[in-house]
């Protein structure tokens, strides 16, 4: 059947120095370092702020309206204001918000969650992914009593000391591929923190195997996210991943999926799609249903660590005042429940043939540029060399201004996604606005022809 095509509209008010985004964010930055609580959503000379959303689209405090390709960096999987999810989290919050006591909708979201994915057996939530990650390494280390964790160059997993380590390794900082330095993300890192990170190179088999070998008797845990961000959206290789899986068994390690982002990507996230099984799962972003939260997930015997009824304190310690909040909890139920393998297979189509597009679009202007990606996850690069792992998606000051500049140029067009170049998708959206972005972008790139 033919679709119509939605055309985006231009969208420059925010951009009006008196503008109300322009004002808010001068009062911002008296009140707020940088003017904000977030780094991810400054976007210079100021970002626009959000009024609404419906649907795939969201409208600023300008009245500029775009097609929301960030849905809250992942997490709003059936865009804004899904009827279901606003309905199951009004009417928990109409009998109340949070309780010192747990609430039965923790169960269900947990049920369901062990439903879906084999390699879970037990679930506990936390507000953030940052915290679920932050538990998993320390469940780690109290079952397995070791104190070193093993990460990937370049991998985002929060903002945890730990998990920072790496993050943003650059070629003057990052070492032999054999052996990458533990580098630093924020000032004052403690040292110790370096020496208990070893880092490992994603997607290069042979020398991740080694390392782990090499270190394996004060390993805790392996964290690894199958389809990771910002090591540039490219998709771990099954070869690899199995490699990791095997030295990790061997040698008593955990093995944590860091499925924050990359449980969008199929029913039973990355690892129902690569077929590969950890020891412990991290969760967050779209099991919320667009309100806080993370979880850490998995083997029975790993959970353990978490029990509290075992005689004595647990070996792993977990409190949060707002974890499995019902709020969250009703929400998150409602958009999973929403999420069927038929959806699911909608979503990887539309991902598939939207990033085939934009390659075309690529080369159809002769602007370098490549796109990575899987299921409803894409990212823009602008180069066009193999995209592999960290060291081949890195991209280098020049590279970064012009994908800020496409990017810029696409939010003055009616699209909304990150200056690194991520962008998702959401069950709203079909064929007409896809059409329509395709067309938008091909206009933008024009642009870029003749900067
Ligand atoms: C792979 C991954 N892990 C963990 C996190 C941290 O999640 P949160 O922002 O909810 O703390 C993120 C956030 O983007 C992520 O992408």
């Amino acid at each position: 059947m033919a679709t119509t095509t939605t055309p985006l509209p231009t969208t420059r008010a925010y951009a009006d120095p008196s503008s109300t985004s322009a004002r808010l964010f001068k009062q911002a930055q008296a009140v707020m370092p940088g003017g904000n609580s977030r780094t991810s959503v400054f976007m210079a000379p100021y970002p626009p702020y959000a009024a609404e959303g419906q649907g795939c689209w969201v409208v600023d405090v300008d009245g500029d309206r775009r097609l929301d390709l960030l849905n809250n960096y992942t997490s709003l999987i059936h865009g804004h204001a899904h009827p279901d999810i606003t309905a199951a989290a009004t009417r928990r919050l109409a009998r109340g918000a949070s309780f010192p006591m747990p609430t039965p909708e923790e169960v269900e979201l947990a049920t369901l969650l062990v439903e879906r994915l084999p390699a879970v057996d037990q679930v506990r939530f936390t507000n953030s992914g940052s915290e679920a990650v932050m538990m998993a390494m320390k469940a780690a280390r109290g079952f397995t009593g070791r104190p070193k964790i093993a990460k990937f160059e370049g991998a985002y997993h929060g903002s945890y000391d730990y998990a920072e380590v790496s993050l943003s390794s650059a070629p003057d900082t990052w070492g032999s591929l054999a052996a990458p330095a533990s580098t630093a993300y924020s000032r004052g890192t403690p040292p110790a923190v370096l020496e208990d990170v070893v880092v490992l190179p994603f997607n290069h088999l042979e020398h991740t195997v080694a390392r782990i070998e090499r270190e394996a008797r004060h390993l805790a845990a392996v964290l690894i996210d199958p389809v990771p961000n910002r090591v540039g959206l490219v998709p771990a290789q099954s070869e690899f991943l199995k490699a990791v899986r095997e030295v990790t068994r061997a040698h008593g390690i955990v093995l944590i999926f860091d499925e924050v982002i990359s449980f969008r990507v199929g029913f039973q996230g990355a690892q129902g799609a690569l077929g590969v099984t950890p020891d412990l799962t991290t969760l967050g972003k779209i099991i919320g249903g667009g309100f806080p939260v993370g979880a850490v997930a998995g083997r029975a015997d790993v959970m353990a660590v978490f029990d509290p009824t075992r005689g004595g304190p647990p070996a792993a310690p977990h409190g949060g005042t707002f974890n499995a909040n019902p709020v969250t909890m009703a929400a998150g139920l409602a958009a999973m429940r929403l999420l069927t393998r038929e959806v699911y297979g909608r979503l990887d189509d539309l991902g598939a043939k939207l990033r085939a597009s934009l390659d075309d679009c690529f080369r159809q202007a002769g602007v370098p540029g490549r796109v990575t990606g899987m299921g409803s996850l894409f990212r823009l690069h602008p180069v066009d060399r193999e995209l592999t792992d960290y060291r081949s998606t890195r991209a280098s000051a020049a590279e970064a201004e012009r994908l800020t500049r496409l990017v810029r140029r696409l939010m003055e067009h009616g699209v909304l996604m990150s200056v690194t170049g991520l962008g998702c998708l959401s069950t709203p959206m079909g064929d007409s606005e896809l059409e329509g972005l395709v067309e938008t972008f091909a206009a933008v790139l024009e642009m870029e022809r003749a900067p």
